[in-house]
């Protein structure tokens, strides 16, 4: 596992605002230190505040779902930020920080059990320099602790022996071993528990299950890594594809996963695991004085220990390791992401002793992404939930980090235009852990042999037609991503479906992603409204459709075609329409026919509604197809009721928030419509878009460009957390 971080495939949200600083103008949490708060500067607190979010996400994701959604260096990024604000005004850090974390809370599935110890993480040093400042760092510890005089045996020369490992990429585990037997595995967890996974665990072959050895020790706790070679990975991946699954991301992903497979649990899949050893916890002789010992010892046993260890004297000496290592990372049968340095004699480990989530005795020096060349071959387009088309570069395959790989991607055409990509081209890919790389660059110093070669140089734009349904593309100002416009294009039309039919839209019952699927497929269901026009007959003709089932659909549709403006118009899936914009549109709007009625500059005069979204609807509503299908909707039996009245006198908080407007931004632990309506009850305002007026945005996990938005008017930017504060229910 990578030194208490990992992630994998950028999340341009995430990655975008997460650099940015969002200066505040007032108190952004109460949870953070209270009484020294003062001291703090409100921007540093709110940054801190949105980190914390934001690595408690990206942790639950590597940790608890295997599925990360940044790289590895991005994470690592995050947390140094953290680290930084914390160390620079100490009352930000509290005990539950992310800094302060190993990983998170096991998942539900398994039964937890506690480590034996705590089961720590590494810090990471990420270039020679930082190498050297530990190197430097703890030796001047050592050399402290030599004149108080409690460590008289400190050589004089205080050149530090070093034991390197490689960083292996996989899943940190703990066996644990009694009298020589093996009687329990768990994953790392939260660092104090792990998820107790000795079943699976029988099924490793580098396991013992017996340690090789006439003289066990009572308890033996070994700690290691839980790895898929290589091989092993691409023959899994490739078998997924075969069966139609999504490929794991990496090798570490699908190592975690195989791990803790619950149902069905795939024997073949825990065969190819392998578990390689880097420290006994517990049970290591009294004698030992090294590391280096102990893993002797470990191999004795029957462990797999990593061939490439070596002990280096001096810090000149490990870094020259190191870079002997990276040289050799491509080769290697497995994914290793660094070299991990150990101060090798083990009274010198005591000495410098352990922090609350790594030891000061280690470091995971980090490689920096793999890269490799290839031609890019062509580009294909695909098309995506939204609508949105997205690029993909199809490249003659090529070896990057042990894994070959065929295509990169390549976001968007503003991406495709900056770098000047072309098909032909020889370009320079990047792995940062995940499969699917990026493309760095284009040789253009080589762009000459292109005709030596045969290769012809073709400039590329995205399609002015979707390649799914052929309907014109649009590429709205200020925005990157170019778009299929047609609502009923089949590669939209499903996700639309279900979109509609989600409780905050017209809360479907039984209506979800799979039945979707199927109607679509059989052709029952090709616009948004054909779904009114179902009856039970059709619906049977489904397979595996049940009567009762078929029943229940038409009875769940009956009951959702008496809904609310609002409702419709979020079920629409009308581009920047969300809850917020789609309550802001009603309360000006009652009718739909209003609505319909509407001039662009009537509905860009609402505050709170800002030029895009104004532009949106009035797209959507001058569109006579749109308005053809609205209007079958309400021939299918449409109605629209008044809302529920919102909550008034003695029913509303006091008025904390009045005179204040708050605008929303991504995902929060409750519906926003919930935390809208508390801020309305408190007297507050919602608008849709940021302004100098709005008094605070409300960032929840992974942020919009609202946030950036925040920091450049100036706008204070407060977690959930800080919201109830000022709501005064925290
Ligand atoms: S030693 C107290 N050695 O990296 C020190 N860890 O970022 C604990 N890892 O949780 C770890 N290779 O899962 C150690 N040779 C190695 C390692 C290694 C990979 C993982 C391990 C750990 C994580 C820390």
């Amino acid at each position: 596992m990578a030194a208490g971080n990992g992630k994998s495939k950028a999340n341009s949200a995430t990655k975008g605002t997460a650099k940015k600083q969002a200066p505040a103008k007032a108190s952004a949490t109460k949870s953070r230190g209270a009484a020294s708060d003062k001291d703090v500067p409100p921007d540093a607190r709110s940054r801190a505040a949105l980190l914390a979010t934001s690595l408690r996400h990206h942790d639950t994701l590597y940790y608890q779902s295997d599925a990360p959604e940044i790289p590895d260096a991005e994470y690592d990024l995050l947390r140094r930020e953290l680290v930084a604000l914390e160390a620079a005004h100490p009352s930000l850090l509290t005990a539950d920080s992310p800094t302060q974390q190993v990983g998170v809370a096991p998942a539900e599935g398994f039964e937890t059990a506690p480590h034996r110890s705590p089961m720590l993480s590494l810090d990471n040093a990420m270039n020679a320099d930082e190498m050297r400042a530990f190197d430097a760092r703890i030796t001047r510890m050592l050399l402290q602790d030599t004149e108080t005089g409690d460590r008289a045996e400190t050589p004089p020369d205080l050149t530090l022996d070093y034991i390197a490992e490689p960083k292996l990429d996989g899943s940190g585990i703990e066996l644990i071993f009694k009298n020589g037997r093996f009687v329990q595995g768990l994953t790392r967890g939260d660092g104090q528990t792990g998820e107790d996974v000795t079943t699976n665990l029988h099924h490793v072959p580098s396991i013992p299950k017996t340690l090789a050895t006439d003289n066990p020790p009572a308890i033996a706790s070994v700690r290691g890594e839980m790895i898929l070679p290589l091989a092993a990975f691409e023959q899994l991946n490739k078998g997924r594809v075969k069966r139609e699954l999504r490929p794991f991301e990496n090798p570490r992903n699908a190592a975690a996963g195989s791990l803790r497979q619950i149902h069905d649990v795939d024997y073949e899949r825990l065969g190819s695991l392998e578990f390689r050893v880097y420290a006994l916890e517990e049970g290591r002789p009294e004698s030992f004085l090294r590391q280096s010992e102990t893993l002797e010892l470990l191999r004795e046993w029957g462990f797999i220990v990593s061939p490439e260890i070596a002990i280096c004297r001096g810090v000149d000496e490990a870094i020259a390791f190191h870079e002997q290592l990276q040289t050799l990372r491509g080769e290697l049968p497995v994914e290793i992401d660094g070299t991990v340095f150990k101060v090798d004699t083990i009274t010198e480990q005591n000495v410098l002793g352990t922090l609350a989530r790594a030891p000061r005795w280690a470091i995971a020096f980090k490689f920096p992404p793999e890269q490799a060349e290839t031609i890019l071959e062509g580009i294909d387009f695909q098309v995506g939930r939204t609508g949105a088309i997205t690029p993909v570069a199809r490249l003659a395959p090529v070896r990057v980090g042990g894994v070959t790989v065929s295509n990169a991607s390549l976001h968007n055409q503003d991406e495709i235009d900056r770098k000047d990509i072309r098909v032909g081209d020889r370009i320079v890919i990047q792995r940062a852990g995940d499969v699917i790389p990026q493309i760095v660059r284009v040789r253009l110093d080589r762009r000459h042999e292109a005709f030596k070669e045969n290769r012809t140089l073709q400039r590329q734009s995205l399609p002015a037609h979707c390649p799914v349904c052929n309907a014109a593309t649009l590429r709205l100002e200020g925005e990157a991503v170019t778009r299929c416009a047609n609502l009923e294009c089949p590669a939209q039309l499903k996700t639309n479906l279900t979109h509609l039919a989600s409780r905050s839209a017209l809360d479907i019952d039984g209506l979800g992603g799979k039945l979707v699927e199927q109607l679509v497929n059989a052709g029952l269901v090709s616009r948004l409204s054909d779904l009114f026009a179902l009856d039970e007959e059709r619906v049977l003709r489904l397979e595996r459709m049940g009567e009762k089932s078929a029943a229940n659909l038409i009875a769940s549709l009956d009951r959702a075609r008496k809904t609310t403006l609002p409702r419709l118009l979020i079920a629409l899936g009308i581009r920047h329409v969300g809850a917020t914009v789609a309550e802001l549109l009603a309360d000006h709007f009652p009718t739909l026919d209003d609505l319909l009625a509407a001039p662009p500059e009537a509905i860009a005069a609402i505050e709170g509604i800002g030029p895009t979204i104004a532009e949106s609807m009035s797209r959507f509503t001058a569109d006579g197809a749109n308005r053809a299908e609205l209007a079958r909707l309400t021939e299918l039996g449409l109605v629209l009721e008044e809302p529920a009245p919102k909550p008034t006198g003695a029913d509303a908080q006091a008025n904390l928030l009045e005179g204040l407007t708050f605008v929303l931004t991504g995902t929060m632990s409750r519906a926003r419509g919930e935390i809208k309506k508390d801020i309305e009850a408190a007297g507050g305002k919602v608008t849709a878009s940021v302004s100098k007026k709005t008094s605070y945005v409300v960032a929840g996990e992974a942020p919009g460009s609202k946030v950036k938005k925040a920091g450049d008017l100036e706008v204070t930017v407060l977690d959930e957390a800080g919201l109830l504060t000022l709501l005064g229910s925290d």
